[in-house]
């Protein structure tokens, strides 16, 4: 038996898991650091197809949470300025950022049709998600 799989599907098993099982999570997906560039890529992901496979640092909620090294809720996208639309049919989004040995090397970002759908509760279960990822990176 072959349990030899990578890290990129066992990243993509992650995401998949999370969209099945909370329903206003609609797309999910892991970004992280592009080598030395100052850029997020998108490494695994589920949900539509979208455009931005790389995101600079600073740009979207994504590009700030590379730079913020902080978690980002928005409850409304609409009412955000500095935010990439992947799909008009978002509603939301929550960025986690992904630490390992301490560096902030990537992040989860989740988008919801739903309005204003995240708690503390998505925070903190996102968290711990985050840090068993960073266990086998
Ligand atoms: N909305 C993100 C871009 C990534 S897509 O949601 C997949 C942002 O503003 O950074």
């Amino acid at each position: 038996k072959n349990n030899d799989i990578t890290v990129t599907e066992r990243l993509e098993l992650t995401c998949q898991l999370l969209k099945d099982n909370i329903n206003y999570y609609d797309w999910v997906g892991f970004y992280f650091k592009n080598g030395d560039k100052d850029e997020l890529k998108l490494r695994a992901y589920v949900g539509e197809e979208t455009d931005h496979i790389i995101i600079p640092f600073g740009k979207g909620i994504c590009g700030q949470v590379a730079v913020s090294n902080e978690n980002f809720v928005v409850p409304d996208v609409q009412a955000q300025d500095n935010y990439i639309a992947c799909s008009l049919t978002v509603k939301s989004e929550i960025v986690i950022p992904l630490f390992k040995n301490g560096e902030n090397i990537g992040q989860i970002d989740i988008d919801s049709e739903t309005p204003d759908p995240f708690t503390e509760k998505d925070e903190r279960f996102l968290e711990f998600v985050n840090q068993e990822v960073a266990k086998i990176l």
